[in-house]
């Protein structure tokens, strides 16, 4: 299916889908495969749904990265998905869209992705959102527009990280210094020590793609080696 956010990914597979988009045949059938019913007993139907398309972006995308199926990619305790070894992922969803992306681990080191309603994310969330080294302001966005990048660079960032450092951490622990809207990348910087690989005397700076379609943006950092 074509769609706005694939230029984003340069060293991972992926995939989304417009979740108001019927499924074509060929995806009905791979969702009919995904074998989550445990999984998503209990989940309120729209969650259902949202983590039903989420796993067959995830089978898509890995497909694609290793020609082998996926159809029963589980949550560890602390809710990041236990992608096979071999490969790093991520997946997002948001109102109107929802993807996955992997890759291989001799490729990339990790993958994070985050879809937003652009604009959305309200300025009394600011306090939580903003560290000290954030931009204050953006010539090109609105102060609300500014924010939701801010938001979708550090769960970007989140995302890529976790599995290497394996701990939370939180919106105080890194600053996006740099908002290119001309060629849709961004820096965010790393403030905290993690381990003793990442954080501001090791490796902190990373740099991401974006770019803003209709009412979504999708922040995307392809953590290398
Ligand atoms: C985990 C978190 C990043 C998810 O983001 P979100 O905007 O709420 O939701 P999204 O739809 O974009 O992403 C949800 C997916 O993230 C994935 N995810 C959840 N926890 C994760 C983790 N620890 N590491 C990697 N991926 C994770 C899951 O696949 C989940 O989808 P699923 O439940 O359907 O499997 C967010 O809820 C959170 O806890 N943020 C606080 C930590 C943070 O962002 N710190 C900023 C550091 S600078």
């Amino acid at each position: 299916m074509k769609n706005p956010w694939s230029h984003l990914f340069l060293r991972s597979s992926f995939f989304a889908l417009k979740k108001e988009e019927d499924l074509d045949t060929s995806l009905k059938i791979e969702h009919s495969k995904l074998q989550y019913d445990s999984a998503v007993n209990g989940f309120h139907p729209k969650r259902k749904d949202e983590f039903l398309l989420g796993r067959l972006c995830a089978t898509k995308a890995f497909y694609e990265c290793t020609k082998q199926p996926l159809y029963d990619l589980k949550n560890n305790p602390d809710r990041s998905p236990a992608w096979p070894s071999g490969v790093v992922g991520t997946i997002s969803h948001n109102e109107f869209w929802v993807g996955a992306a992997v890759a291989k681990d001799t490729d990339l080191l990790g993958v994070g992705m985050d879809f937003e309603v652009m604009g959305r994310t309200k300025l009394e969330l600011a306090k939580q959102i903003r560290s000290g080294g954030d931009l204050l302001s953006h010539p090109q966005l609105s102060d609300e527009e500014l924010l939701t990048l801010i938001f979708s660079a550090k769960e970007s960032l989140y995302k890529a990280l976790y599995p290497q450092v394996k701990k939370f951490f939180g919106f105080e622990d890194a600053s996006v210094t740099k908002i290119d809207l001309d060629n849709g990348t961004f820096v965010i910087n790393l403030i905290s020590d993690l381990n003793l690989n990442f954080g501001p005397k090791s490796r902190f700076s990373f740099e991401g793609r974006f770019t803003v379609d209709n009412k979504t943006c999708l922040t995307v950092l392809e953590l290398s080696h």
